[in-house]
């Protein structure tokens, strides 16, 4: 799609003129990695004394905010992670955006920000998307990874919500988070998020929290800390950046959602897939060290992550903070198999029985007056 199609389908956007350029010049680099090449485009909308104001297009480069910005002082932040894939028909779609537009709003929610309206969100990744259209990589597990965000900007040290916020998508073409499996430690000291906190949302700062324990386990050579429940240290809840299953017997098991645990929006697709291919889905308290027993028995026959930026990728081996280690292989039929029937949809090879896809085209009809987009039911 040209830049004057896009500007023509979305007229209220201001586009600033140097972002076809930089569209043009930008090339995709061989080795992707995730998260480490940046789109050259960027949407901002600006919330200003109550109101959202227009919303602009404009070349990627750093931001200035003022040193006191709430955001700096007191992590008033919130953000959210969502990909577009580009189909061999040449078809943009992005998967599941309305998810991750429902979760963004009950993080300002938590976070005491504005909500921010259905057609600005959609608009905003749907622009970032279409402009970037001919650098979508393609290989198998590649997309437009888009980080939508939002920031406090007030310049105001007292500690009370900020009434000037600032909303971007910034994006990054990518390959799946990681390569292989993971090497995970259980982590039996800190937590990551309290009940009550800000766990089950998508805050920075619980991000940051699993910071010190993940350079634990990095420099102990392991990938990733399994995070317990807050309050006994019992209880499995999630990795740092993605939700946990394990295949015990033939049925598939995943934490309930405890209010300290992220509810992915992968989580929901596989446990989605995962009955659709006839398997029993579970969600429970998972007591780990009913899991490692099971691990031991044989009983447990596969433990897998997933998430937006991990897909689903199999864990290899459970360690214990002692050293134990608890070996699951490598064969994961499985996480194997939802990962095929995950992957053939977003990448538009499969039939979307689930009307997960959206292609950008039929985005492009949005009534920014209106609360709700009106593009697809
Ligand atoms: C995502 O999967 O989108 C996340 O936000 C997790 C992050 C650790 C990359």
């Amino acid at each position: 799609m040209s830049s004057e199609n896009i500007q023509a389908a979305l007229p209220s956007l201001e586009i600033d003129q140097k972002v076809a350029r930089q569209i043009e010049d930008f090339e995709l680099p061989e080795k992707l990695g995730f998260g480490q090449v940046m789109a050259p485009v960027m949407y901002r909308a600006r919330f200003r004394e109550g109101v959202w104001q227009s919303s602009e297009l404009l070349p990627y480069g750093p931001i200035s905010i003022d040193p006191a910005a709430k955001v700096l002082h007191y992590s008033q932040e919130i953000f959210e992670g969502l990909k577009a894939y580009r189909y061999s028909n040449g078809t943009v779609a992005l998967f599941r955006p309305l998810e991750n537009w429902c979760r963004f709003n009950r993080s300002a929610e938590r976070m005491c920000m504005p909500a921010i309206p259905e057609a600005i969100f959609m608009e905003g990744v749907s622009a970032v998307s279409a402009f970037m259209a001919d650098h979508i990589p393609t290989s198998p597990g590649q997309s437009l990874y888009l980080r939508p965000f939002m920031i406090g900007v007030d310049a105001d040290l007292g500690l009370a919500a900020s009434v000037n916020n600032d909303f971007y998508i910034i994006a990054s073409p990518s390959e799946a988070y990681q390569q292989g499996s993971f090497k995970v430690v259980i982590e039996r000291r800190d937590c990551r998020a309290a009940q009550g906190g800000t766990g089950s949302v998508k805050v920075g700062g619980n991000y940051a929290a699993a910071l010190a324990a993940g350079r634990r386990v990095h420099s102990a050579g392991y990938d990733q800390s399994l995070w317990l429940d807050p309050s006994e240290h019992r209880y499995i809840e999630e990795l740092s950046g993605m939700n946990v299953f394990a295949l015990i017997n033939g049925v598939l098991h995943t934490p309930e959602l405890s209010g300290s645990i992220l509810p992915g929006i992968t989580r929901d697709s596989v446990m989605n897939l995962a009955k659709q291919v006839g398997l029993t889905v579970v969600e429970r308290r998972i007591d780990i060290d009913d899991l490692l027993a099971t691990i031991e028995s044989g009983d447990c026959t596969e433990v897998f992550a997933c998430g937006t930026a991990a897909v689903i990728t199999p864990v290899s081996v459970l360690a214990d903070a002692n050293g134990t280690r608890y070996e699951l292989g490598d064969q994961n039929p499985i996480a194997s198999q939802l990962h095929t029937l995950l992957t053939g949809i977003q990448e538009g090879r499969h039939d979307d029985v689930f009307g997960w896809n959206w292609p950008i085209e039929d985005m492009f009809s949005f009534d920014k007056g209106a609360s709700t987009y009106s593009g697809k039911a």
